[in-house]
């Protein structure tokens, strides 16, 4: 009997040792680290090796298209239905159209958002949608340059990575449908909702922070600013809301809490890292594109298209991300599309067009907030 149980002991041990190494969930040392916040703070960036170089070829930027032909003719004069594309030279404007297809549909071509028969035609709700796309994509490249995406800018890659559909898009989530039982009302939680990295924290947390057009709404703040209650403060399901939203940017970006904040004063500026200031910003221009560009699309897109409550589909920190704190690996991908790095609606003013959008509502937020 002894030895029944010491060999069932040793073998029990060695499964579980395998099933260790073996299961996701386990990090197979060595670990490495990097050093992001102040010196002797442990604001490290933790990976592996592997990790590092996967998600480095998983994220690969496409070679730009060779530069078109130097040429007078606009499309805006030369093609019968440009309203965007306007001052772009021809050339310029197909070479434009041949990118975008490796873009967003390499594999349906052309014709996923054209009639062949009629290239003008704008029945195919790919086109329409398409059409919004490239304001959006200029939108981003002029008023969020400043503040967010900087001289790296994004094209239609970014999100899409050759699929129409981008991989990382969300919707709202309606929660399970019965009102009653147990807990009738739980704060969304316990659900295990992957937005929130399985944790159960609440399961929608994306639908409060990052779908609001009014872009400087509902500031992410629960941290208490004096050592005594002074007010009677945020109720703890919204230190438990932010979280949600903490986790989804910090799985999307593939960092640490401590890429941004320093963990013994979370809430404290002046002790985060500038990277907080661009995420801070990245908050607000999530919210304008899903706000002004993706939510009024929801009549265009056809009905498959949409969430469960009818809601047009979204765009979160990982659609550009994909898990990286720069997408695409930090390349320099706008510099050699000029098209998409500003308006070009106004005819004959391609230098000095201003933006198409209006620039967002508030004037520009300062990069350290005042506390509320
Ligand atoms: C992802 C969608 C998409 C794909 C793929 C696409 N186009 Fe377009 N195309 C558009 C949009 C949107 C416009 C209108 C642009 C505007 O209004 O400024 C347009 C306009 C055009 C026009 C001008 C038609 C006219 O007379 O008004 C031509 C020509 C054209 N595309 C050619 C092509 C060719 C050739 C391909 C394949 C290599 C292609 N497009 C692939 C979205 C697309
Ligand atoms: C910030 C991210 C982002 C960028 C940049 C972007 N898109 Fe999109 N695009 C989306 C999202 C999100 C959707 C909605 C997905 C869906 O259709 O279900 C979408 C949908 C589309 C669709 C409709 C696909 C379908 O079948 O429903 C087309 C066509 C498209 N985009 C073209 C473009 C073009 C062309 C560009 C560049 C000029 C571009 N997009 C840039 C995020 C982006
Ligand atoms: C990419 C940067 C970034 C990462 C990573 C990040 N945060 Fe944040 N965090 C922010 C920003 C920006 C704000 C302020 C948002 C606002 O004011 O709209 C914030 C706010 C907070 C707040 C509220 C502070 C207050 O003033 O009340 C808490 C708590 C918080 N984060 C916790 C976390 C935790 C926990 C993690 C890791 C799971 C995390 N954060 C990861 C950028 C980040
Ligand atoms: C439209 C695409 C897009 C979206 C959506 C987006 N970002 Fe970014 N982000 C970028 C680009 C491009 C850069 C690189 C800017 C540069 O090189 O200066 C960047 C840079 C950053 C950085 C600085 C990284 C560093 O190493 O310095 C942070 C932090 C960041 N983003 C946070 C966020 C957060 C948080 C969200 C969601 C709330 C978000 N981003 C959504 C495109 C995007």
């Amino acid at each position: 009997m002894k030895t029944f149980f010491t060999v069932l002991g040793a073998s029990i041990a060695f499964f579980l040792t395998i099933a260790m190494f073996g299961t996701s969930g386990w990090v197979r040392p060595p670990l490495q680290t990097t050093q992001n916040g102040f010196r002797g703070t442990g604001m490290d960036q933790i990976h592996t090796r592997a990790g590092v170089a996967a998600a480095k070829d998983a994220n690969l930027a496409p070679a730009p298209a060779d530069p078109a032909e130097p040429g007078e003719e606009l499309a805006g004069a030369t093609y019968e239905n440009v309203q965007v594309l306007k001052n772009v030279s021809v050339n310029e404007f197909n070479r434009l159209m041949t990118s975008m297809t490796e873009w967003v549909s390499p594999e349906q071509g052309c014709t996923y958002c054209h009639n062949t028969e009629n290239m003008a035609d704008d029945s195919l709700y790919q086109k329409k949608v398409a059409r919004r796309m490239l304001q959006m994509t200029q939108a981003i490249n002029t008023n969020w340059k400043e503040k967010h995406v900087g001289g790296t800018g994004v094209t239609c890659f970014t999100c899409h990575r050759g699929q129409p559909v981008p991989a990382n898009i969300w919707f709202t989530n309606p929660g399970p449908n019965h009102t009653s039982g147990f807990v009738p009302r739980n704060n969304g939680q316990n659900m295990a909702s992957p937005s929130v990295g399985l944790s159960s924290l609440p399961y929608d947390t994306l639908t409060e922070y990052l779908a609001d057009k009014n872009i400087d709404n509902n500031a992410i703040r629960v941290n208490a600013t004096t050592a005594l209650p002074t007010t009677k403060g945020k109720p703890i399901q919204d230190a438990e809301k932010t979280y949600g939203l903490m986790i989804h940017m910090s799985e999307g970006l593939g960092v640490n809490c401590t890429f941004c904040h320093n963990t013994r004063a979370i809430s404290n500026w002046s002790q985060s890292t500038p990277q907080r200031t661009t995420a801070w910003h990245g908050i607000r221009m999530v919210r304008d594109l899903n706000g002004n560009y993706l939510e009024p699309l929801t009549s265009t897109f056809p009905a498959a298209r949409l969430g469960v409550l009818g809601d047009a589909p979204k765009v979160n920190c990982t659609t550009c991300h994909n898990g990286q704190s720069k997408p695409l690996n930090g390349a320099q991908v706008i510099e050699p599309y000029p098209a998409l790095a500003k308006s070009t609606e106004v005819a004959g003013a391609a230098e000095t067009a201003p933006a198409a959008e209006p620039a967002p509502t508030a004037p520009a937020p300062t990069p350290v907030p005042a506390p509320q």
